[in-house]
């Protein structure tokens, strides 16, 4: 099997990559370890930058967002007792964030990709990849049912298959610059049905731990409570849960509205870096290369702009044989993602509550929250960054295809 671009990983990152590289004639081949089913179904986060918006929309997969995504113009941030509004939509002349899951944004890609003939091998095994240091790099995997293995020979290979897939690891470890912060919180997150609570986001500050109020549509709503990471999620009863979120939400004259709960989980939470994001033929992109913690609201928009820069990059290499943005992926690519590692760093660590910390340090937090909500200055650099930097190296996809 031959293809021009080999990726590895059916989530935001691989697939957007293959719909940008067929827009410019480019071929590729995704191989994903789970069923189409299980990727359409993985509850994640749903916070869309308007840049990411700006893409969906511009290559041909925005309708259904469009449609269905609902649009914020601000954040409520909520600290000893009361709530205060950053307007976002004013603070940026006019930006404003989509709250659409992450796995509709699958179910729009999948589908566009199949409807244009793409060919993407689902639950495929042992997938491993060699020779990336030449120009004929190849990826070797078991398709599903199959019993021998099959060779995939590429021109490139996209690492896109998340913080444990294989391709990161393909770098030798002497070679491979990563840095990390393991942070001593975690969040468990519900579905519930409910009707929406708030018209925005809430991200509450609250001794008893942080809290964030999201939703997903008028009947189900996305809530986050901040609990050990190292809990189980079979101690937290539902009853326990909506308690949590009474007690670190609730305001006068204002409730959370609790319903069932149909989904719940608890994640941990890390900022990590791969600088070395190319290796000969190899390129990483998305969370293969870098987690945030989900404060900042910043996962699939930095996923999303790793894959601009390299879609524009390999079209530029397939169109005029120019490799200067491939020579300097990594390097366009991390000042994005530093200013959004230290976004989330921000917001995460002025939000939660350590139980290590002295009530000096708790004072410092509510200051900061403070001053982020009666300084202008202060407010618009939170919501610069919220609704997303400018890119770099600018998408070249101005109308809809
Ligand atoms: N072989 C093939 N596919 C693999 C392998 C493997 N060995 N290991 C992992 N994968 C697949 C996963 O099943 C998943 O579908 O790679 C895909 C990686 O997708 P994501 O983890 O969603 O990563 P990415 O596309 O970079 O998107 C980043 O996802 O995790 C969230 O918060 C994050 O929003 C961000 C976004
Ligand atoms: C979500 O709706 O899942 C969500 C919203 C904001 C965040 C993180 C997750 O910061």
């Amino acid at each position: 099997m031959r293809t021009q671009v080999g990726i590895i990983g059916a989530g935001p990152a691989g697939l957007l990559l293959s719909h940008l590289l067929h827009l410019q004639g480019i071929d590729s081949i995704i191989l994903e370890s789970r069923s189409r089913e299980e990727i359409e179904g993985t509850i994640r986060a749903g916070v869309l930058e308007q840049g990411t918006v700006d893409l969906l929309n511009a290559t041909g997969v925005g309708d259904r967002m469009m449609k269905e995504g609902h649009f914020h113009h601000g954040i409520e941030l909520q600290f000893n007792g009361k709530r205060h509004r950053i307007d976002m939509h004013e603070l940026t002349g006019g930006k404003k964030i989509t709250v659409y899951a992450q796995h509709e944004v699958i179910k729009d890609l999948v589908a566009a990709r199949l409807e244009a003939g793409a060919k993407i091998y689902f639950n495929v095994k042992d997938v491993s990849l060699h020779q990336i240091e030449t120009s004929t790099p190849k990826i070797r995997f078991l398709p599903e049912n199959g019993t021998d293995a099959e060779e995939l020979n590429c021109d490139f290979i996209a690492g896109c298959d998340g913080f444990h897939g294989p391709s990161r690891q393909a770098i030798p470890t002497n070679l491979r610059v990563e840095k990390q912060k393991i942070y001593p919180y975690g969040w468990l997150g519900i579905l519930a049905k409910t009707p929406t609570v708030n018209p925005e986001l809430i991200y509450s500050n609250h001794e008893r731990g942080f809290a964030l109020i999201s939703t997903r549509s008028p009947e189900i709503q996305r809530h986050y409570i901040q609990v050990d990471p190292k809990n189980d999620i079979a101690d937290w009863s539902d009853d326990r849960i909506w308690s949590e979120l009474h007690a670190r939400v609730d305001m006068d004259g204002w409730s959370m509205l609790d319903g069932p709960i149909i989904q719940k989980n608890i994640v941990s939470m890390r900022s990590f870096v791969c600088e070395t994001m190319r290796y000969g033929n190899l390129f990483l992109a998305g969370d293969a290369a870098h987690i945030v913690p989900p404060t900042g609201a910043k996962g699939l928009n930095l996923a999303a702009a790793d894959i601009q820069v390299l879609a524009r990059g390999l079209g530029e290499y397939y169109h005029s044989g120019e490799d200067d943005i491939l020579t300097r992926y990594a390097e366009i690519c991390l000042r994005r993602i530093w200013k959004a590692q230290r976004f989330s760093y921000w917001m995460t660590t002025m939000l939660h509550r350590n139980v290590e910390h002295s009530p000096f340090e708790y004072n410092i937090q509510l200051a900061e929250l403070d001053y982020v909500t009666s300084s202008q200055a202060a407010a618009a650099s939170l919501a610069e960054n919220y609704v997303g930097l400018p890119m770099e190296i600018k998408s070249n996809y101005s109308i809809k295809i």
